[in-house]
């Protein structure tokens, strides 16, 4: 059978604190190992030639958590980034980001801005990191932009269709491909629902700062699996 590497796969990092639950640690140690983990998957993601990689870093919903568990979370941000800023420039990887940035830190913003601009120009691949994202909130935004270019007279009603409505989502990414979820949670959480319109859905129990290379070869595996029709009838 061909191997079909899917051109994007979006995560949800979920089990952090669990992980750490289980070893008797606080919830602020799994996102540390978790961010280790992120950092070893995304580079043997890119090298197995998936060109894009979206990852769900922090929802807006996640504010209701204690804020030493948020404000961990931000500096953890600032650290990871830095840490992996000479990766994605190595592997000529260009840093996107997708959220509002409505309550984040002037030094998170920053530091979001110099990862985007520093690599806006790569053309290897993409990692989008949704921080303070929201699936709903994605599309309505896009939503609010195109109606003031209709007002505007800029757009007419009738050039709306999929595609130029990608194109006002926080990023102009192609489809989702393989979504994978750890953790053993069976739901979405509000991530991508645009993006993952006809995505190949895989949940596994593993927790997040456990997740391996091997574990994607799995999720890559049960990919190559999949019969993706689109709604059409495959001619076997
Ligand atoms: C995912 O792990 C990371 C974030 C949401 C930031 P969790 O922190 O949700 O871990 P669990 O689900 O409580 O185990
Ligand atoms: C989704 O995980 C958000 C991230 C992984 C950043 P959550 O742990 O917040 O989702 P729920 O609360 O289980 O739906
Ligand atoms: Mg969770």
């Amino acid at each position: 059978m061909d191997n079909k590497v899917p051109n994007h796969v979006a995560i949800i990092m979920d089990g952090n604190g669990r992980w750490a639950q289980k070893r008797g640690l606080k919830r602020t140690k799994g996102h540390q190992k978790g961010a280790q983990t992120l950092k070893k998957i995304s580079e043997y993601i890119y090298d197995k030639n998936i060109k894009v990689l979206s990852v769900f870093a922090f929802s807006t919903e996640n504010w209701k958590r204690d804020k030493e568990e948020v404000d961990y979370l931000m500096k953890l941000f600032i650290k990871a980034f830095k840490e992996n800023f000479e990766t994605v420039k190595k592997k000529g990887v260009k840093v996107v980001f997708s959220g509002v940035e409505d309550k984040l830190s002037d030094k998170v913003l920053n530091t979001m801005k110099k990862m985007s601009e520093e690599t806006k120009n790569n053309t290897n691949g993409i990692f989008n990191v949704c921080l303070n994202y929201g699936g709903q909130d994605e599309i309505v935004e896009a939503t609010k932009k195109i109606s003031s270019k209709v007002k505007n007279g800029e757009l007419n009603i009738e050039e709306i269709d999929a595609s130029t409505f990608n194109k006002y989502l926080f990023n102009d990414l192609p489809p989702i491909d393989l979504l994978i979820r750890t953790s053993g949670e069976y739901r979405i959480s509000n991530f991508m629902l645009w993006q993952m319109a006809y995505a190949e859905l895989y949940f596994t129990d593993v927790l997040w700062p456990d997740f391996s290379p091997e574990d994607m070869d799995k999720a890559l595996d049960s990919y190559n699996e999949r019969d993706r029709r689109f709604g059409a009838i495959k001619n076997k």
